[in-house]
C-alpha cells in the first residue's frame, strides 16, 4: 500500500518507519524542512531505540519525506500524527492538527474515489465530529468520498518500535466496513508475525479507549502511591503489600511501583485532557481528579521525608535523576521539576545529576549545579533525593560515604545500599 503520514514528530516518525518496514510505500509529510531533510538522510529527528536503523534501511527507498501534500491523493490511506499539546486549563490545543486536517482535505479536493484519513493523534471523542471531521471535509468541499477513522497508538518512549511491532491490541475506529478492511490491509503484514486482538469500533469510541487506557494506568500508579503513603505512615513496606495483591490476576503485578509518581508526555496531558473534556459536559470525574492530586503530592512527600532529617536551607542537596523515566532524555513533566522547585523554594543548593537529561533540564533550571556523575553530586551533600530509577543508581555504595550527612530519600526504590546511611523510602 501507499501510506501518507502527516507529521513527523515522535509518533509520526515511528509509525512511518514501521509502516515502511512492514513493506508499505510511505510518504512522510512535515512542514519543517529540517525534519524532512533529516528523514531523507536516513536519520531520526528523535531518539528512540531501533528507529535510526529502520530509517537507514528504508529512507530513499520505501520511505520518502517531503513538505508537500501532493502525495496524499495518490495514497491509499493518510494518517494524521500531529501533536495535540495541553492548553493551560488541561484541554488539548487542536490548532496544528486542525490545520493539517484542512490541508489534507484540500489535497483531496479533487479525489473522487474513496479515501481514508485516520487520526493517530490523541484527541477527545467530541472533537472528532465537532472539529476534525469538518476540518477534513471543509478543504474537500464536503467531498463525501473521504472517510475519517481513528487508530490510537499505545507506544511507550524507549520501546516505541517494539511496541508498534508487538502491540497488545490494535484499535480500528471507523465508519464503514470498507474503512475497517483498509486498516486491516495496512496492519496485515504485522498481524502475520504477531497475533494481536483487533478491536473494531467507531472513531469516537476508539479515541475514548486511548484516554481510558492511559487514565487507568495513571490511576493505577496514583492508587498504589495513595496506598503506599498509608503504608509509610503505618511503617509498612508498600512493595511487600503490592507484590501480594499483584498475585490477584484481576489486579496484575504490572504498574504497581509506588514512589514519586508519573510524568512524561502522555499521562499528564491525557489525564488532564479527559478531565477537562468531562467538565466541559458538566461531569466532575472525582477519581481522575484524585489521580492528579495524589501525583502532585508525591514530590512534596519526598521533601517532607528529607526535612525530617535535614533543614534544606543553604544545604547541598543532590537530586539523582532528571528524566521522567530511565533510558530517555525526556524531562517533560518529570517529577524532578517539582522536586527541584520545592528544594529551591526552601533555599537549598541543588546539585543535580542525570546520565543524559542534564542538558535538557539546564534550559529549565539554568542556575543549579549539574554534576558530571552521581558521585560528584553526592560529594559533600547534606541529603540526596533519588527521582529516576536509572540502573546505575542501584550500584551506588561508597559514594554515599562522601556525603556530609548521608540522608538518602529514594523515590523509586532503586538504591540497594541501606546500611550506614539514613535511608528513607518514599512508600516503604
Ligand atoms: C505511557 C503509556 O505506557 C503508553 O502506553 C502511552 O502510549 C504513552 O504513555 P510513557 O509515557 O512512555 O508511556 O511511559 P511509561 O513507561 O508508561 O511510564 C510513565 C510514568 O509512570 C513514568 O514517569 C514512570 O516512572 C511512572 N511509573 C510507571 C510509575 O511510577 N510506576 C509504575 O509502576 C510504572
Amino acid at each position: 500500500m501507499h501510506i501518507t503520514v502527516i507529521g513527523s514528530g515522535y509518533v509520526g516518525t515511528t509509525i512511518a518507519a514501521c509502516f515502511a518496514d512492514l513493506g508499505h510505500e510511505v510518504t512522510a509529510i512535515d512542514i519543517d524542512e529540517e525534519i524532512v531533510n533529516t528523514l531523507n538522510d536516513g536519520r531520526a529527528p528523535i531518539t528512540e531505540p531501533g528507529l535510526d536503523d529502520l530509517l537507514e534501511t528504508h529512507a530513499g527507498d520505501r520511505l520518502t519525506a517531503t513538505t508537500s501534500y501532493d502525495a496524499v491523493p495518490d495514497s491509499d490511506v493518510t494518517f494524521l500524527a500531529i501533536g495535540t499539546p495541553s492548553n493551560n486549563d488541561g484541554s488539548i490545543d487542536l490548532s496544528a492538527l486542525e490545520a493539517a486536517a484542512e490541508a489534507t482535505g484540500d489535497a483531496l479536493a479533487n479525489k473522487t474515489d474513496r479515501h481514508l484519513v485516520v487520526i493517530k493523534s490523541t484527541v477527545t471523542p467530541p472533537s472528532i465530529p465537532a472539529t476534525l471531521e469538518p476540518a477534513i471535509h471543509s478543504g474537500a468541499n464536503e467531498n463525501d468520498a473521504i472517510e475519517v477513522g481513528m487508530n490510537p497508538e499505545f507506544l511507550r518512549e524507549g520501546s516505541a518500535v517494539t511496541d508498534f511491532q508487538q502491540p497488545d491490541k490494535l484499535v480500528f475506529g471507523t465508519q464503514s466496513e470498507w474503512a475497517t478492511e483498509r486498516l486491516h490491509n495496512v496492519f496485515e503484514p504485522l498481524l502475520e508475525h504477531h497475533d494481536a486482538p483487533v478491536v473494531e469500533t467507531d472513531p469516537e469510541t476508539a479515541s475514548m479507549i486511548k484516554y481510558a487506557n492511559n487514565a487507568f494506568l495513571a490511576s493505577k500508579i496514583s492508587l498504589v502511591n495513595d496506598l503506599g503513603n498509608i503504608c509509610k505512615e503505618f511503617d509498612l513496606d508498600a512493595y511487600e503489600v503490592m507484590d501480594a495483591i499483584g498475585l490477584d490476576d484481576r489486579i496484575s503485578e504490572r504498574f504497581l511501583r509506588s514512589g514519586v509518581g508519573w510524568g512524561g508526555s502522555c499521562f499528564p496531558k491525557d489525564v488532564n485532557a479527559i478531565i477537562a473534556a468531562a467538565q466541559a459536559v458538566d461531569y466532575d470525574p472525582a477519581v481522575l481528579e484524585g489521580t492528579v492530586e495524589v501525583n502532585d503530592r508525591q514530590p512534596n512527600r519526598m521533601l517532607e521525608c528529607l526535612m525530617s532529617h535535614v533543614n534544606p536551607e543553604d544545604a547541598r542537596i543532590a537530586v539523582l535523576g532528571l528524566a521522567f523515566k530511565p533510558n530517555t532524555d525526556d524531562i517533560r513533566n518529570s517529577r524532578a521539576i517539582p522536586v527541584i522547585d520545592a528544594l529551591q523554594s526552601r533555599g537549598a543548593n541543588v546539585a543535580a545529576y542525570d546520565p543524559v537529561a542534564a542538558d535538557e533540564m539546564s534550559h529549565k533550571f539554568p542556575d543549579i549545579e549539574y554534576a558530571e556523575s552521581a558521585a560528584d553530586a553526592l560529594e559533600g551533600a547534606d541529603g540526596a533525593l533519588v527521582v529516576t530509577d536509572w540502573d546505575e543508581f542501584s550500584e551506588l555504595d561508597e559514594e554515599f560515604d562522601a556525603m556530609a550527612t548521608p540522608v538518602v530519600v529514594d523515590g523509586r526504590r532503586c538504591i540497594e545500599r541501606r546500611n550506614g546511611i539514613i535511608y528513607e523510602g518514599l512508600t516503604w
